[in-house]
């Protein structure tokens, strides 16, 4: 089993990959916390609550988290791509809400890592301002994450919320830095290039909704993010970056990474949130302090697909 713990925004694409984390019979899911990003984190915990319902998860503990970055406030969440509930104005269709634990974010993550004996793998898909805040606040415990696997940035792609930007780093600069350059743990970090090329058609989520009650609550968040990805990158077909990065956690290697150190910027400027990676040749080390990772620019997309229906038809197991 894999221990797990899921950082999330949920999220349409937040939504499809937390269902893959509870419903993979090789993952022990230790606990869901929740921040800013795609919506508040009121919102964002609630759904977290509500989707761990619907997956039949009241077992899961959700932490709530940051509802701010940590040090540039910011106003403007994802533009109502996700829809004004995060979930395609489907959000009060899931549950019942399972409770949300009496520990915040970080504290519910650090008894996680305290209590196991093996190192436990952290998938964060939101704003990293959780995971910063972890590291910062209880360094002893970076040696008991045994991976970070993050659904973020942007090598040679652009950005998606800004020219430069992808959304999850966009969201906390300062706390994408600390964990993608600053920390010694483990990084796979999956950015915009593979994910936009991992992209599900209505029909796709057609065939999905018509395999279960799962299915269909997953497929009946589509519209609006379906709708902006036609409008804003003219692709007939919407991209769930997170749950890319959820099935690399449960399967390591369903992905194919390039070491690379990267960086990210947080002036002030157009550049603010873009991510840099160093290419100036199989960088394995560290370069200026800026430590490698390893990143996933190549997947089987059909493969992924696949992979991703058979897990999502599978139905709530009994626990
Ligand atoms: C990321 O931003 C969010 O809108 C998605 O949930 C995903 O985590 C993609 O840039
Ligand atoms: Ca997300």
């Amino acid at each position: 089993m894999i221990p797990l713990i899921v950082d999330t925004d949920p999220g349409v694409d937040d939504a499809f990959a937390l269902a893959v984390a509870a419903l993979a019979p090789e993952v022990d899911l230790r606990a869901v916390t929740t921040v800013h990003g795609n919506v508040g984190v009121e919102q964002t915990t609630d759904n977290a609550r509500r989707l761990l319902g619907t997956f039949g998860r009241p077992d899961v503990p959700v932490g709530r988290g940051a509802g701010v970055p940590l040090v540039h406030l910011l106003e403007r969440r994802s533009d109502g791509v996700h829809g004004d509930d995060g979930l395609g104005g489907r959000s009060l269709d899931f549950g019942p809400p399972v409770d949300e634990s009496p520990l915040r974010a970080v504290a519910l993550m650090a008894s996680v890592l305290e209590a196991s004996e093996e190192p436990v793998t952290i998938a964060a898909i939101g704003p990293f301002t959780n995971v910063a805040t972890l590291l910062s606040a209880r360094p002893d415990l970076e040696e008991r994450i045994g991976r970070f696997v993050l659904m973020g940035g942007s090598i040679a792609f652009g950005g998606n919320v800004s020219a430069s930007a992808e959304f999850n780093v966009w969201g906390d600069p300062e706390a994408a830095r600390r964990v993608l350059a600053g920390s010694r743990v483990p990084t796979t970090m999956v950015p915009l290039d593979l994910t936009m090329r991992i992209t599900l058609t209505a029909d796709w989520l057609d065939d999905l909704a018509a395999t279960g009650p799962v299915g269909a609550a997953l497929a009946s968040t589509r519209e609006t993010y379906l709708a902006a990805y036609s409008t804003r990158f003219g692709h007939a077909a919407m991209a769930v970056h997170d749950a890319v990065a959820l099935l690399e956690a449960i399967v390591p290697g369903t992905v194919a990474t390039t070491p690379m150190p990267v960086d990210v910027d947080t002036s002030s400027g157009p550049g603010r949130g873009a991510t840099i990676g160093d290419l100036r040749g199989a960088e394995a080390q560290a370069v200026d302090g800026v430590r490698p990772v390893e990143v996933a620019l190549e997947a089987d997309a059909t493969s992924v697909r696949a992979e991703l229906r058979r897990r999502l038809s599978a139905g709530v197991p009994r626990r």
